[in-house]
């Protein structure tokens, strides 16, 4: 039961206000610089053939930012897809998005609709990137939804249990996420996929986001491998269940 490299790697990008400020430069640089790491994680997930990994880029929080931020960082994801997307389809990545896309400006939904539609056959990495995402939404969307089936009596009650109800969520058809990273020094969730990290490995460091490399992905990667997984069962049942699989 337990795997040396996780299946589904779920990333909270925190610090980049703190890394551009410290160097006396506005926020906006910080998220600039943040653009890299990102390529970095999805090289190496491709690398590891790690099949899925989710980016929290912009929480339904962050609305709340002051409006010349939340400008320029709409600008970098637009700018950012539409440089980064000929080679993600190319390396086999499948790019789709998750949260609320009304309020989104109408080119950056442009860009993220065609790079769906571009990538979707893709298989060797499933990215979903989290914009205006907020996980506590996330779980009310498909409340919704399931009891506008069960008024629509194609869904009873009764038949309404855990699978059925993780299906209707944002990432209903992706594994639920093994390791869970936050850069920055915090050690929250921040509203990210709330149902989803119920057994995930949490893994913080202190580093901000700009300063995220490939052997600091590595650090998470082997503080993962180095975890027993247990899933509600004691040690000694997972011994037995390992012992029997090998
Ligand atoms: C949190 O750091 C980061 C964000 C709100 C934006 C994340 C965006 C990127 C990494 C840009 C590239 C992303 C893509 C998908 C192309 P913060 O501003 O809260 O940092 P702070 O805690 O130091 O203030």
């Amino acid at each position: 039961m337990s795997s040396p490299l996780p299946r589904h790697v779920a990333i909270v990008m925190d610090g980049n206000g703190r890394w551009a400020r410290a160097r006396g430069g506005m926020r906006a640089d910080g998220h600039r610089a943040g653009v890299s790491p990102v390529r970095m994680v999805i090289e190496e997930c491709v690398r590891h053939a790690i099949g899925a990994l989710t980016l929290f880029a912009f929480s339904s929080e962050n609305w709340r930012r002051p409006r010349d931020e939340v400008m320029s960082l709409m600008s970098l994801f637009v700018e950012s897809l539409e440089a980064e997307i000929e080679e993600l389809h190319r390396r086999g990545v499948r790019v789709r998005f998750i949260g609320e896309r009304e309020e989104l400006d109408a080119r950056l939904k442009a860009s993220m609709a065609s790079s769906e539609q571009i990538t979707a056959a893709n298989t060797r990495l499933s990215l979903q990137i989290a914009l205006s995402y907020g996980g506590r939404s996330d779980i009310v969307h498909a409340a919704r939804r399931l009891a506008l089936q069960v008024e629509r009596h194609q869904l009873s009650a009764a038949q309404l249990d855990e699978p059925t109800f993780g299906a209707a969520l944002a990432l209903g058809d992706v594994c639920d996420p093994d390791l869970f990273i936050r850069t920055g020094g915090e050690q929250r969730i921040s509203n990210f996929l709330l149902w989803n990290l119920a057994y995930t490995e949490l893994y913080f460091t202190d580093r901000l986001w700009p300063d995220f490399d490939a052997p600091a992905f590595e650090a998470a990667l082997q503080h993962y491998a180095a975890r027993q997984r247990r899933f509600g069962l004691s040690a000694e049942q997972l011994q037995a269940a390992d012992a029997g699989a090998s």
